[in-house]
């Protein structure tokens, strides 16, 4: 839900990074994201082979996981490119990242909170994401 409420604010260009355990919920989030896209929700998978996944809807989405990566940098794999591009790139395991405290991004971070509950934060870095943050807070909050 928080997910596609998410979705209808972006208009491309964002960089959301998504920080929670295993099995927290990112993908999920992900799916969700994809459904206030337009893109159809079956096809965001857990992308435990492939780190990235790019998908084409309203906005271009990229999924990236970086959860097979002990560490990565914005110079491996052309990330730079997919992280700073039109579209919208959403990161599982965004700590990973080993610039991920000088960049600006907005993080949404996942907690489980019970069985079926999960428990989110969104917090931003930069004034573009914080509008995106600021938005979600009045409209949804
Ligand atoms: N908001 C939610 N409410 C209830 N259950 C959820 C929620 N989000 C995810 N789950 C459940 O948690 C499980 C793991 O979800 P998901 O695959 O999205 O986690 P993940 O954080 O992507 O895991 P990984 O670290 O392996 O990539 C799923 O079985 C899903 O049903
Ligand atoms: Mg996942």
């Amino acid at each position: 839900m928080w997910g596609r409420r998410l979705a209808s604010l972006l208009e491309g260009g964002e960089l959301l990074g998504l920080i929670g355990d295993l099995g927290a919920g990112k993908t999920c989030f992900i799916k969700g994201l994809a459904q206030g896209l337009s893109l159809r929700e079956e096809d965001i998978l857990s992308p435990t082979f492939t780190l990235i996944q790019e998908h084409r809807g309203r906005l271009q989405l990229f999924h990236i996981d970086l959860y097979r990566l002990d560490t990565a940098s914005l110079d491996d794999l052309g990330l730079r490119e997919y992280l700073f591009s039109e579209g919208i790139a959403a990161v599982e395991w965004f700590e990973r990242l080993r610039e991920a405290e000088e960049i600006d991004f907005l993080a949404v971070r996942i907690s489980y909170s019970s069985a079926n509950s999960r428990r989110i934060e969104f917090s931003a870095a930069g004034e573009r994401h914080a509008a995106v943050v600021e938005k979600l807070r009045n409209r949804f909050a």
